[in-house]
Order: structure tokens, then sequence, then C-alpha cells
């Protein structure tokens, strides 16, 4: 940041606004650029109006269009912080921004940088090309370990040794100084250590207070999936492709991946089940709530999103029903909300294809014809999945999983049998199958029984059959244009011939 200030400021810009909550590291950010660049610091807020941060001089001007007259009468190469002036500018108070105008062009001419520090808010439109915006990174892994250090001196805990302050640092990307800082001062309180754990918990709240992003701590992994064997070897094989030793052998850092499926089969898992194949962290994206309320809002959501995971990679970004943020794009995206959803999606898909960070997108989809068709096309992901209904293998290993997921030995069901049964059943239906025979058996004070289990799936009636219409279409559109998650030579369709083998 440092260095992209000088450079800023070498090149005769006037007027930057860093848009941050962290108003201390950026100002430290903006003295050590102008210290390099020679020049003298000024700071300004409504409460304390102009310091001169070398003497220590203050200059009483605590209206703002004051302090803009008072920036006329400093010396030639001044630096002056301007704090809070976004949120200022927000009453779009004209006499403000004529004032701000003219400061801008007269510190053009004498060779003043005006930095306008502050938290995300849009600028007036009349300012907005006078004033390069600069998103201020979160802090990189060195500047947290600056706070990690201070806060176990000041506490008098001997340093952490490896790998545990690897792992705290990797708990802590994402958060800012000031969380970061807090995260480790409550465990400190709370374990009389730094402890991982409790950095990635008060992370995790740090993002889900912002709404978008969550990290979903899963313990999902792939044997918790009954089939899906082309998807799951597929992932096998890029295990290790988030290694320096991938990197070194000169392997791409893969991109992601979209699934596409009927409802029930999996796809949320699988999502899950990837980032434990990577090892990495998981961060859910809830696509619907990227469109907020205010214009502009969007857009400034996906960027903290994008940067949120960008700082946090390497990581799994999992955009679960992505249909519901990004449906009706192409359809309705001009005329409904002015084309908010076409250029925040636009944004989305420029990242998918450009990005060069190691997030790894995973994105689900039941409904396709109601995704744009810019987000199919297969350059955009490594590689497109459609999930079906499961085949009758798949549906017996998908009985051992969830018969062993509440607590009973496998063999006390004939999977066979109960997969022959569960024809069309998908495996959330499964599931579902074996509770309400959990809650028979639990009434009658049995355990569940082959024939409790047949009689539900009796009285079940499967999605499969009530949407068969919609299954049939999204198979016919998957055929020429996504990979099946289930190997060809197995039957994927219940309605084949059943290989009970
Ligand atoms: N292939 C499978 N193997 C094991 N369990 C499964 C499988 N498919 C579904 N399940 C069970 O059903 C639950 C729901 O599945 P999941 O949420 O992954 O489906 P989905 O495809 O994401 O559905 P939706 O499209 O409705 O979001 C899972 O938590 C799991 O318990
Ligand atoms: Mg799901």
């Amino acid at each position: 940041m440092e260095e992209q200030l000088v450079r800023y400021a070498r090149a005769g810009y006037a007027g930057l606004f860093l848009c941050t909550a962290e108003e201390a590291r950026a100002e430290a950010e903006v003295k050590a650029a102008a210290k390099e660049l020679g020049r003298n610091v000024h700071a300004w807020s409504i409460s304390t109006g102009m310091i001169d941060t070398a003497s220590g001089s203050i200059h009483r001007c605590y209206d703002p269009v004051e302090a803009l007259e008072a920036i006329e009468s400093l010396s030639g190469d001044s630096v002056v912080v301007l704090r809070d002036f976004g949120a200022l500018l927000e009453d779009k108070d004209p006499l403000l921004v004529r004032k701000l105008r003219e400061t801008l062009h007269h510190a053009k001419s004498a060779g003043k940088l005006i930095v306008l520090v502050g938290v995300g808010k849009t600028l007036p439109p009349e300012l907005e090309r006078e004033i390069t915006r600069i998103d201020f990174d979160l802090p990189d892994r060195e500047q947290l370990a600056t706070v990690l250090d201070a806060i176990t001196d000041s506490a008098t805990l001997p340093a952490i040794g490896e790998p545990d302050r690897e792992t705290i640092l990797d708990a802590a990307g994402g958060l800012t100084t000031m969380e970061a800082e807090n995260a480790f001062a409550l465990s400190v309180v709370e374990t009389g250590n730094v402890e991982a754990t409790i950095v990635a918990r008060e992370k995790a709240k740090a993002l889900k207070s912002g709404g978008l992003l969550k990290v979903v701590d899963t313990p999902a992994v792939l044997d918790d999936i009954g089939g899906l064997d082309a998807l799951k070897d597929w992932l096998l094989h890029r295990r290790e492709a988030f290694t320096q030793r991938a990197r070194d052998y000169g392997l791409p850092i893969p991109k992601g991946m979209l699934v596409l499926g009927v409802p029930g089969t999996g796809k949320s898992l699988t999502a899950k089940a990837t980032a434990s194949v990577f090892g990495l962290p998981l961060l859910q994206l809830d696509a619907g709530k990227l469109f907020g309320g205010l214009v502009g809002q969007s857009e400034a959501n996906l960027r903290s999103v994008i940067q949120t995971a960008e700082t946090i990679s390497p990581c799994v970004l999992w955009i679960d029903e992505i249909e519901k943020g990004f449906g009706g794009v192409g359809s309705s995206g001009g005329s409904t909300d002015g084309g908010t959803s076409a250029r925040v999606f636009g944004t989305m898909l420029n990242w998918l294809q450009d990005k060069t960070k190691p997030v790894f997108v995973v994105a689900t989809a039941n409904d396709v014809s109601k995704l744009p068709p810019e987000l199919l096309r297969k350059g955009r992901w490594d590689e497109l999945w459609f999930v079906d209904l499961p085949n009758s293998q798949e549906r017996a290993a998908i009985w051992h999983i969830v018969v062993e997921k509440y607590g009973r030995e496998k063999t006390a069901f004939d999977s066979v049998l109960l997969a022959r049964a569960s024809e069309l059943h998908t495996g959330a239906e499964i599931e579902a199958a074996f509770v309400e025979a959990l809650h028979r058996g639990f009434a009658r004070d049995r355990e569940p029984t082959e024939l409790d289990l047949g009689e539900v799936l009796c009285e079940s009636v499967p999605l499969a059959t009530t949407m068969s219409e919609s299954i049939e279409q999204l198979r016919h559109w998957a055929k020429t244009r996504a990979r099946h998650a289930t190997h060809a030579d197995k039957p994927a369709n219940g309605k084949r011939k059943l290989d009970l083998s």
C-alpha cells in the first residue's frame, strides 16, 4: 500500500480515497509513504481540527469547509489526511462538494496530496473522477504476525512456535488488524494462550456480521457421499493442487467447478467435502444477499466478498444455489433493477475468469434454465458436473452411509434390498426415510426393521416422480454440456436395468 501511495503521489494525483474501517493502519501507511517522499503530513478531523503531525501544532478549523481553506495555505508539498470525509460528503452539501473540487484543483497545481480516509461510501458523482478510490487491502500475513507478536509480548507469553504460529496466522487471515488483535486478546483471556480455534471462531463471527460470507466449519468428507465416483476421483486427483509442490511442478491453480443437478442428491454435501479434500477453509456466499438495497451497494458487496476470499485464500468459496443470486440476469437484468444484477454478474464472471489467487469456487444449482448461458460456458470452470438421481449401487452406498450416520451397524440392513425399494429416491429422501423409520421404531420401543423401511418408502412419493419433466429436461441439457458425476459404465438412471451385483 505504501508503495502504491508513493506511486500515486509521484504521478501527481491530488485526491485519493482510502476506503477502510482501519483508520489507524491506513494513516500509518500514508505517513510511511510521506516519509519516503520527504513530505510533511497534516491530519484533520471534525473534532481535532488540522494537526501538523511533525510539529504537533494545531489549526482550530473544525468546519470541513474551513479545513479545505486551510489546505490552500499549507506549504507546497504537503500530504493532508481528511478523516471521515466520505461520511461528510454523504449529505451532498453543494458548498462542501464545490469547495472540495476547488481545493483539489489547487492541490493538483500546488503538488499537494489530499487523502480521504474512511469507510466505504460512494462519492458524489461530481467527485468520482477527481478522486481515486483505493480499496485498502486487509492486512497480510506479515502484518498479522506483527499484531500477534505484540499481543504475546504484552501478555508476557512465551513466543509461539511452529506449526501453531502458522495455524493461528491462517485462522486470522481475512481479519482487519483491529479484529485480529481483539481475537488474539480474547483467546488469551479465555484460555491463557492464543488458540487458532478461538481465532477462527471470532473470524466466523466477524464475517457473519457482514452477512454475506460465513466460514463453514464442516467435518464432511468424501466418504460421507454415496456414489458420484467420477466427481470424487476428479477431486482426489487435485488433492494437492494447492500445495507449493504443485506450483513448482507448473500446475495451474484450479479455478473451480459448477455442480448442477436434481435437488437432494448431495451437491451441497460435495461442496463441503471439497474443502476437506483440499484441506482448505470453506467460505459460503449467500448469493441472494449480494443484492443489497442501496444503489451501488451490490457491487460494493461483491468487491468486499472477493477481497475477503482472496485475503483468506487459499480457500474454497461455495456459492450455493447460484441461480438465486444470478438467475434471470439474461432475461430481466437490464430492465428490472437498472442493470445492477447484470453489472454485478459481469464482475463475477470476470473474476471467475481472471482470478489469480487460489480461491476454488464451488457453485451449485438446481435449475439451469434460470442461469445465464455465460455462466455455463465450460471455460469458466475446470469442470461442469451433472448429478443425477443415484443408481442402484449408489443408493446402496447411500443406505450404508445413512445407517451408520444414525449409529446403526451397516450390516443391520440389506442394502441391496433397500436400494431396490428406494428406486427414484434421492440421497436426501433416503435419509428422510431412515429417520422416519427410526421414529416408528422408537415409538414401538424397538429397532427399525427392513419392513418399516419398506413401508415408509412405499408411502413416500419421491420428488423424481412429481418433477419428472424438469429432471428429464435437466438430463437432456446436461447430456452434451456437462460431465456426469457418476462413471458412465454404471447406469445412472433408476429406470434402466438394475445392477444388483
Ligand atoms: N450422495 C449422497 N450420499 C450421502 N448422503 C446424501 C447424498 N445425497 C444426499 N444425501 C443426504 O441428504 C442431505 C441433503 O443433501 P444435499 O444438501 O447435499 O443435497 P443438494 O443436492 O445440495 O440438494 P438441494 O439441491 O436441495 O440443495 C445430505 O446432508 C445427506 O445427508
Ligand atoms: Mg444444496
